[in-house]
């Protein structure tokens, strides 16, 4: 395929961020041969439960087998992860992100966030690290917390990761207030330049989304719903998830090009396969290529995620 192909126009915003990048983060700067302004995260900039940080290579090397200029829509984006990789493989494709936890207002206030974590550093320098935080600093943590409420929002799903037992996370003051808390601040702060540069935002139930575009041709659906039995208490949606709305994703992938995320946790593949094999339903896996991580929770807890995909 021709380079020319992906050569994308340059706008102005395109412009500032490439003077921005060049002279303040030129870390995050590299030329390609698109001539774009390349900013690639290999995980999601801010801790979010769930992004799909460990498939992101697999992800990248199966997109090649899919068109540069499809358009791909992550129904269920999450921290826009699978988004932000796909626009940096294909510069020239059309990628939705549907940001159903509005992910981008913490990404909005992530200097608000900085400025609280350097804080929380000169409040803990000579407190040992991953400690539990008594008291009267504790006290002193929470009140500083509370008191910046009152002038912007405050992100404490990533203050989570920073005072938060290890996969612990609170959505809010008081179920933050009710944990107990360890120094465990991060050192550096957080940076999510450039991260949805060229990526389109929306914000609705994906059956909606996947109404609106499931007629067009081509059109690459990224599916990667919350899983069962795993906990989502930090999704917008914790009690809407039941088996029925499962398998109800499924209904993405009939006659779609997909890319379907689960784990062996969540036993739908199992299903699909003994559904099919006693009546004649078809298995929406059945031609699709199977990738599999394995992951480990601790010692003991392990378990495989899956990435299904097929192109039509
Ligand atoms: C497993 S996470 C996706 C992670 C994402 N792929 C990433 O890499 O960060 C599932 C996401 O689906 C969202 N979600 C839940 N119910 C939804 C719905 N009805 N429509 C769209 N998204 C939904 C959750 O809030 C959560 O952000």
């Amino acid at each position: 395929m021709k380079a020319s192909r992906h050569r994308r126009t340059i706008k102005s915003s395109d412009l500032l961020a490439f003077f921005y990048l060049k002279v303040w983060r030129p870390q995050k700067y590299t030329k390609t041969k698109y001539k774009i302004i390349n900013m690639e995260y290999k995980q999601s900039p801010l801790p979010f439960q769930g992004q799909k940080r460990r498939f992101v290579k697999h992800f990248k090397q199966a997109l090649k087998e899919y068109p540069a200029d499809a358009t791909y829509i992550d129904l269920f984006g999450g921290s826009g992860l699978l988004a932000h990789t796909v626009k940096q493989t294909y510069p020239g494709a059309q990628v939705i992100y549907n940001d159903y936890d509005n992910f981008s207002a913490r990404l909005a206030v992530i200097e608000h966030t900085n400025t609280i974590l350097k804080e929380l550093r000169r409040l803990l320098a000579n407190y040992p690290r991953s400690k539990r935080i008594a008291e009267p600093l504790r006290s002193n943590v929470l009140n500083y917390i509370r008191q910046q409420e009152k002038a912007h929002t405050v992100d404490y799903i990533t203050l989570s990761g920073s005072l938060l037992f290890s996969g612990k996370y609170a959505t809010n003051y008081k179920a933050f207030a009710k944990e107990t808390f360890y120094n465990r601040v991060r050192k550096t702060d957080y940076d999510a330049t450039g991260y949805l540069l060229g990526v389109e935002v929306v914000r609705q139930d994906y059956k909606q989304l996947f109404a609106a575009y499931k007629d067009n041709t081509n059109v690459v659906f990224l599916a990667d719903p919350p899983y069962l039995s795993t906990d989502s208490s930090t999704y917008n949606s914790n009690d809407y998830w039941k088996l029925r709305d499962y398998l109800d994703v499924l209904q993405v992938l009939k006659d779609h090009s997909y890319f379907y995320f689960t784990s062996n946790k969540s036993q739908i593949i199992e299903l699909c396969e003994w559904i099919s094999s006693v009546s004649t339903t078809a298995n929406p896996f059945e031609f699709a290529t199977c990738i599999t991580v394995s992951t480990s929770v601790n010692h003991q807890a392990k378990y495989t995620d899956i990435m299904y995909h097929l192109k039509k």
